[in-house]
């Protein structure tokens, strides 16, 4: 195996967002939790509990379209089996977003019915959306607003300002006052957020961040690794990381001048195939890996 590197970078304390946060929550009704479905347990910034309190909540599984429809289906057993509200979508087909408002409504049902006993029919429900850099919130409040306020950018840590959506008839969702990092503090969390591009890349020494893939993959996806890069199953078994990142490169012809192989080239194939999903719809996160996960 190749060995573990903590991703060195070291996003700031949350000190600012969680003031941010907890100002705004006597405004809000509810919090939609936006998790990226490839890596529900290292997308989950583990302060979020104690930031966001009592406050009814739900998970929001995006980017699904991209995950293994499998183990989607064991998160979302999970969450609810931690009497979690919990539904699976992606932003680019639109999949999934339909049970969002009846799933808040649901979450909330106690209080719509108090409100209603008080005579206060229609009041608005308000939503804040809160996930780590590049899970897609700005993708779904778009999606959700079906306008294209809510500006997209392919940039980790962008920050944005408060910014309210109306999102239907008396709904409306807040966009994150803040930006909420991921914990890095364990080193398997940063490499999985890596993995999925989460970080950038100038950072990172991707010939090794892909060696680490290849293991992952080799270990809990082997059949569409072994198709994608036409290899045999019983010699990848024993390789190290770095020797299938070289046997990647040979199958793809990519040599560099004296016939080495380009490991930088296949590194980057690697986890550009992995992020798009040209691999194949992988999960990351193992639900039975994380039974105790909390939001
Ligand atoms: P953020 O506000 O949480 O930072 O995330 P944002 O919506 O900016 O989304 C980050 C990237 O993830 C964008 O990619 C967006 O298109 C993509 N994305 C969001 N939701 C989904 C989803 O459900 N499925 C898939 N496959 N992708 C999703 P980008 O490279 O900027 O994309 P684009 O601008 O080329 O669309």
């Amino acid at each position: 195996m190749e060995e573990i590197r903590s991703i060195q970078w070291f996003p700031g304390h949350m000190t600012k967002t969680r003031r941010k946060i907890e100002s705004q929550l006597k405004l809000i009704d509810a919090v939609a939790v936006l998790l990226d479905a490839r890596v529900p347990y290292s997308s989950c910034n583990p302060d979020l509990r104690s930031v966001i309190n009592n406050k009814p909540r739900l998970v929001v599984l995006n980017k699904c379209d991209m995950a293994d429809p499998s183990e989607t289906k064991k998160w979302l057993a999970l969450f609810r089996r931690k009497n979690i509200a919990a539904i699976a979508l992606d932003c680019k087909s639109g999949k999934g977003l339909n049970a969002f408002i009846p799933t808040v409504k649901n979450v909330l049902a106690d209080r719509i019915k108090a409100w209603n006993e008080k005579g206060m029919t229609g009041r608005t429900i308000k939503v804040m959306v809160v996930g780590i850099p590049n899970v897609g919130k700005s993708s779904f409040i778009n999606r959700m607003s079906k306008q294209n306020r809510a500006k997209v950018e392919d940039r980790p840590g962008v920050t944005r300002g408060n910014q309210w959506y109306t999102i239907g008839k008396g709904f409306d969702l807040l966009d994150t006052p803040g930006v909420l990092w991921p914990k890095f503090d364990d080193p398997l969390v940063g490499e999985k957020l890596a993995f999925i591009g989460s970080v950038k890349d100038e950072i990172l020494d991707t010939e090794h961040l892909s060696a680490r893939l290849l293991e992952y993959l080799r270990d809990n996806y082997p059949d569409p690794l072994c198709a994608r890069y036409k290899l045999d199953k019983q010699d990848i078994m024993p390789m190290r990381g770095y020797e299938m990142l070289e046997a990647v490169g040979r199958r793809r012809g990519m040599l560099i001048s004296g016939g080495e192989i380009d490991t930088e080239r296949a590194a980057a194939t690697v986890l550009d195939e992995f992020r798009s999903a040209v691999l194949g719809k992988l999960t990351i996160d193992g639900a039975e890996d994380h039974p105790d996960v909390r939001i």
